[in-house]
């Protein structure tokens, strides 16, 4: 898809919802989807966003029957899915995977449209996703190896395995739609758990072409996928205090107003990848080429929308003047296009209030002292803000605090290094940072240091999450849990075990138990 002639405007109609293996047809009123992409015309002749299609808006009761089928499926334990045999969960993970492989075309299409992710970085998220799902099949083989077998202390004789630990709701976030709702939605499944799933505010219509899938690999209400307004659907399901674990990648306003909701603060778990404002720090001694290139990259991605995106880079008073030269330099030559152009590195912001956003967040920067320091900073569309980089930012300024999410860079240079330790210290969030610099003696104490204040420390190299293997979490309010392909089956299992007296009575019925099958936790089949 190059030119504007050969375009196919995406038009998803979906009437459709999952509950209980059941995909139903919803009979009442539905939401447009628009992509911030503008190619239309409004009625005063204006371009304006997108029509790409529809999806349910669904209502409260519908909500609460995926939760009752979600509950039965789980049946206080006892259900189908969190009793079955390991290696059967996984041959149905395997199901939804391969079919799932064959959406990639469709999927990446819609990640373009509904999020103006660029074809790179939207193939990436598709395949990243996938391979995510083969990896934690992998991981779960190992774990459950570890555990078929009999442990003794004293003279308890245990068998310790990871259990499932309920309902699950899941809730991801609009800028990977795909990847970390499934990075959420995936081990919970795999445990044992079951779910209801609702995708994030934009990168909905992506989810459509899987609900099939999911119908054909799981048993019924194992996932129930709902299409609708949060408000509608999420806060009735945790105010009924069903549910056991929320797991959600987004703010931490809509975390709090849902762990709010449910009455049983204690038996609500929290698995959460929130707000971060990581830092770059570029020390005096910095490669400059290495660190302008990390920086770009780091603070722009897909438009700084990323939670690990750099949010704020501190430079060393002596280098800042050259730092600014060089990477304003770097910044004002990428390219801005359609997410399918070649070489669209800028793309239409998927949120319509965003320019308005970034717009307000230079405007108190500039009032207060700070200056746009490349020429095309702050060039502003309906749809669109050239990345600004404001210098100086001092914390007066709202730049200074905000996790901006967009194409805006704010820059403050220190002479000590206290400065930016106080701030991240003093910061609500800490996720990771990006240190610039090669003098082992300064780098040495001061990467003992930010560890203990994030958790990742990144060697002049931009933050991100992956490899997905790495644990990714945060501290302060930057996150609750922690995930990577092993650390999401911890979070979404508990250890539980069955313990009995070391003696002649237990052991025999033990050894029946695993001679006969009758349990599927009493065994010690090993997988291959
Ligand atoms: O939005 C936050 C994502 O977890 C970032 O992932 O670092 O791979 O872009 P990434």
């Amino acid at each position: 898809m190059n030119s504007l002639n050969e375009l196919q405007i995406p038009n998803v109609q979906c009437s459709q919802y999952l509950i209980d293996g059941e995909i139903t047809n919803w009979i009442g009123p539905s939401a447009e989807v628009f992509s911030n992409i503008y190619l239309s015309k409004n009625k005063e002749g204006k371009l304006g966003p997108t029509l790409i299609g529809n999806v349910p808006d669904l209502d409260e009761d519908v909500s609460i029957k995926a939760l009752d089928a979600a509950v039965n499926a789980f049946s206080r334990g006892q259900g189908k899915w969190p009793t079955m045999k390991v290696k059967e969960r996984i041959s149905c993970m395997e199901t939804f995977v391969k079919i799932m492989a064959t959406k990639r075309e469709e999927i990446v299409e819609l990640l373009m449209w509904e999020i103006g992710k660029n074809t790179t970085d939207a193939a990436k998220e598709f395949d990243r996703t996938v391979e995510y799902i083969y990896d934690t099949i992998e991981a779960y083989k190992k774990l459950d190896r570890k555990s078929a077998k009999f442990d003794t202390e004293g003279n308890i004789r245990a068998h310790i395995r990871r259990g499932p630990l309920g309902v699950i709701l899941c809730l991801g976030p609009y800028n990977y739609p795909l990847n970390e709702t499934f990075s959420l939605l995936i081990p919970a499944l795999i445990m044992g758990n079951t779910a209801i799933f609702k995708p994030a505010k934009l990168g909905v219509l992506l989810i459509t072409p899987l609900l099939e899938a999911f119908k054909e690999a799981f048993p019924p209400g194992v996932v129930n996928i709902l299409f609708g307004r949060g408000r509608k659907i999420a806060s009735p399901i945790m105010k009924t205090g069903k549910i056991d674990v929320l797991a959600l990648i987004g703010h931490s306003s809509s975390a709090v107003a849902l762990q709010d909701l449910h009455p049983n603060k204690n038996r609500l778990r929290l698995i959460l990848g929130l707000e971060a404002k990581n830092p770059g720090i570029v020390l005096k001694d910095a490669d400059m080429g290495l660190t302008i290139k990390e920086c770009v990259s780091g603070t722009l991605s897909y438009n700084g929308q990323r939670c690990t995106a750099l949010k704020v880079l501190f430079v060393h008073e002596d280098v800042v003047d050259d730092f600014i030269t060089k990477f304003s330099k770097a910044v004002d030559k990428l390219k801005f296009g359609l997410p399918w152009e070649d070489g669209s590195f800028l793309t239409p912001l998927p949120e319509v209030q965003k320019p308005e956003y970034i717009k307000a967040l230079i405007q108190d920067a500039t009032s207060k002292g700070a200056k746009v320091m490349n020429k095309k900073g702050g060039e502003m569309s309906a749809n669109y803000c050239y990345p600004a980089i404001l210098y100086p930012v001092n914390e007066d300024m709202d730049l200074f605090h905000e996790e901006q999410f967009g194409p805006v860079i704010p820059i403050v240079s220190f002479k000590d290094i206290d400065q930016p330790l106080n701030a991240m210290a003093s910061s609500d969030y800490g996720q990771q940072v990006s240190l610039f610099g090669q003098d082992v003696k300064q780098l040495g104490p001061l990467i003992d240091t930010l560890a203990n204040l994030v958790c990742r420390v990144n060697l002049n190299s931009s933050c991100q999450r992956g490899p997905d293997v790495y644990p990714f979490t945060g501290r302060k309010n930057s996150a609750v849990g922690t995930l990577s392909v092993f650390d999401a089956l911890r979070s979404f299992s508990i250890r539980t075990f069955v313990a009995s007296k070391d003696n002649e009575y237990n052991n025999k019925i033990l050894q029946d138990l695993l001679n006969s099958n009758h349990s599927n936790f009493i065994n010690t089949e090993y997988l291959l």
